[in-house]
């Protein structure tokens, strides 16, 4: 496809070391395995799901606000380029365009490659005044990416939708929010989703649906090892299980074994006891209080807040603070 709007950049990110980083998660204690490598096609399939089980709010709130935005006046002299890690599909940006009054470009940056240059080309066909850049690139790389060279003339809107800030560790946050304050500099501006704290009976569920998506996402990691590892899981030795932290205000995932077992895989043999768990993932809930504390450590500060009537999910845009 050749759009003379369409830019692609790849920076040729190294392959995930599924059995290298399955072997380290499992020999660890307490045992761990990377949610990463749930999202396989089935994954993907059991995550779709996942934002249509009537328990889990997150998708339809943050869609909801985004469509009910209003217009957004940024204000700067110079033309928008909204930046979007996790990008690797335009569906949001496609629904926050609209909003921002004087965009010029979007510059989606991902790992998944052909996600991200297919679904580029289209958004360039679809909007021949936009410049599209697509970045194929890992977090580590983002740090030295000569942002300011693609940016040249343009007001950064960096987008981070998805509450994805919730998953990550302190020490991601960290690097993280160093890399989203470089891209903007003290001019730029940041739109930040974030999954609000609300009662534990409403989150809980939302991450073990009655229907089992959340059950059957968790589960297919042990799939994917059977069937590109050649490991022995028996899935139904395992349950999916979810804990309310308080003192953290997350969500903790981890598959349960059943029973004491050994499981076999690549020349190891991982023993579980009966109960024993292994981490998948966390998922933290915020007051707009946590917001500010985490933002302002990294020189940035709320201008507005757009929530749904319930105050169930926020959208926070965030510029830096002199
Ligand atoms: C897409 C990372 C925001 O934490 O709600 C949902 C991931 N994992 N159910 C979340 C997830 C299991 C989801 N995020």
């Amino acid at each position: 496809m050749s759009n003379k709007n369409l830019k692609t950049v790849d920076l040729v990110p190294k392959a995930a070391d599924f059995l290298g980083d399955v072997v380290k998660g499992l020999s660890a204690a307490p045992k761990s395995l990377s949610p990463k490598y749930c999202y396989d096609e089935v994954g993907s399939g059991f995550f779709d799901e996942i934002c249509r089980a009537p328990e889990y709010y997150l998708t339809r709130v943050e869609t909801a606000i985004l469509d009910q935005l209003g217009t957004v006046n940024l204000p700067s002299n110079q033309p928008i380029a909204v930046v979007e890690l996790g990008g690797a599909t335009s569906d949001k940006f496609r629904r926050l365009m609209p909003h921002i009054a004087n965009v010029k470009m979007y510059m989606p940056v991902d790992i998944s490659r052909d996600v991200l240059f297919g679904d580029a080309a289209k958004l360039a066909a679809d909007h021949p005044n936009l410049e599209v850049a697509a970045v194929c690139a890992d977090y580590q790389q983002l740090a030295k990416f000569p942002w300011q060279e693609h940016l040249k003339g343009k007001t950064p809107l960096l987008f981070f939708p998805g509450s994805t800030i919730g998953n990550l560790s302190e020490e991601d946050t960290t690097a993280l929010m160093r890399i989203c304050k470089a891209i903007i500099g003290d001019s730029g501006f940041m739109l930040l989703g974030c999954d609000l704290m609300k009662p534990v009976d409403v989150i809980v569920p939302a991450y073990s649906d009655a229907g089992g998506a959340n059950a059957r996402f968790n589960l297919n990691v042990l799939r994917r090892i059977n069937l590109e590892l050649g490991g022995d899981f028996k899935s139904e030795n395992f349950r999916h299980d979810v804990q309310f932290n308080h003192e953290k205000k997350q969500i903790d995932i981890h598959l349960v074994s059943k029973v004491a077992q050994d499981v076999h895989l690549a020349g190891h043999t991982f023993h579980f006891k009966e109960g024993e768990g292994i981490y998948a993932e966390s998922s933290r809930k915020f007051d707009r209080a946590d917001i500010e504390k985490l933002t302002a450590a990294h020189g940035l500060k709320p201008v507005t807040w757009w929530t749904d009537p319930k105050e169930y999910y926020a959208l926070v845009l965030l510029k830096a603070a002199p």
